[in-house]
């Protein structure tokens, strides 16, 4: 009989169209390991209520975006499940379950809810809702006792909370000793293997733009405006390249040029094939015998490469919405299955299974 092959869960919260940091830092990684692992890939939108509660159009529209960009990436309906978050009941059940794990200093000892609170301006009017996410998204993992998580690096923290409510719920309520590894925990009696998290090749891919005022480059996002989508299409792709923020102090081709903390060769790094051309090249950008102009048409090249197949299936996703819709409705009936089965078994763990 063929192995079963362990389980994978990710997903996003829909919050526009994906860009290339999406794809480095996890959707790559998510459209290859299909043919290794039993996928779940959710559409988090009760997680874009938390910030967004008062622009449901807008979430909507989102979710639709992200279904495309999704199927469009190479995210096989065939071998995997797509499902949305607000139609799994199981999983508001464990996060209120979960929620009792956790302390109230805990969730606020959270890097990336500090993050946002920052980013977002959130202040101190956030929803109480907000600092309940990270355990939703605990409840999202567990509900399908998953094994590997294919994230971003804002991730981690998230990650990290969830690795200690499995262990928590293992411990208190299927008896699993305190000192067992990680890796032992269901071979122990425990009801969710501790999930581990795995980075994209490249953690945090930065912006087009210019850098913050501290020095540092910004890293890609929506709302930063500095990114190139996995739906931009050549032209778009070319006037942002072009536009792209490189060395400032190098004002012309004979001028040696900065490599180091360069978008313009972070994308040549991280997209170029052709790592011999990259190499060469940056050694010419340095001694000030390429233009940039030359290097930024071969980097739009590159990326017109990448996102030119994306786009085009996309467009004809676009044009048949009926279809997305059966594969969110059909992936989510799989995915009730699932989760259904992990609450009864949780339920039961917990002493609170009566009929
Ligand atoms: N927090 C993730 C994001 O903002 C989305 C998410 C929700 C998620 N639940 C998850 C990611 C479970 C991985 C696993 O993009």
């Amino acid at each position: 009989m063929e192995k079963k092959k362990p389980r994978l869960l990710s997903g996003d919260t829909p919050t526009g169209r994906l860009h290339l940091g999406h794809w480095v830092g996890s959707v790559e990684n998510r459209v290859l390991m299909q043919e290794d692992y039993d996928c779940y890939f959710l559409i988090a939108n009760v997680q874009a209520f938390t910030t967004r509660m008062e622009k449901p159009a807008e979430v909507h529209q989102n979710v639709m975006d992200l279904m495309m960009d999704y199927l469009a990436v190479g995210i096989d309906p065939a071998r995997s499940t797509l499902f949305l978050q607000s139609d799994i009941a199981a999983i508001a059940e464990l996060t209120i379950f979960f929620s009792m794990l956790v302390s109230y200093p805990r969730v606020m000892r959270n890097p990336t809810i500090k993050d946002e609170i920052r980013d977002k301006g959130l202040g101190d009017n956030y929803p109480f809702g907000f600092l309940l996410y990270p355990v939703n998204q605990a409840a999202d993992i567990l509900a399908f006792r998953s094994e590997i998580i294919p994230v971003g690096e804002d991730q981690i923290p998230h990650l990290e909370l969830t690795r200690e409510v499995a262990r928590r719920f293992n411990q208190l309520y299927c008896h699993v000793d305190t000192h067992t590894d990680d890796a032992d925990y269901v071979k122990k009696g425990g009801l969710f293997p501790i999930p581990a998290h795995k980075l994209g090749r490249s953690r945090r891919l930065v912006g087009i733009g210019s850098p913050a005022p501290d020095g540092n480059l910004l890293k890609m996002s929506k709302s930063l405006n500095n990114a190139i989508f996995l739906s931009d299409d050549p032209d778009a792709i070319k006037k942002k390249v072009m536009a792209m923020y490189t060395d400032p102090n190098r004002l012309k081709a004979t001028d040696p040029g900065k490599v180091e903390n360069n978008p313009l060769w972070i994308f040549h790094e991280t997209f170029n094939p052709d790592k011999a051309w990259v190499a060469q090249a940056e050694e010419r950008y340095r001694e000030g015998t390429i233009g940039d102009v030359e290097c930024k048409r071969q980097l739009i090249d590159v990326l017109v490469n990448l996102i030119e197949p994306i786009r085009t299936r996309r467009l004809q996703l676009e044009q048949d919405p009926h279809y997305v819709i059966s594969v969110l409705k059909e992936g989510t009936a799989r995915a009730n299955e699932e989760a259904n089965h992990t609450l009864i078994l949780a339920k039961e763990a917990m002493r609170q299974r009566y009929f």
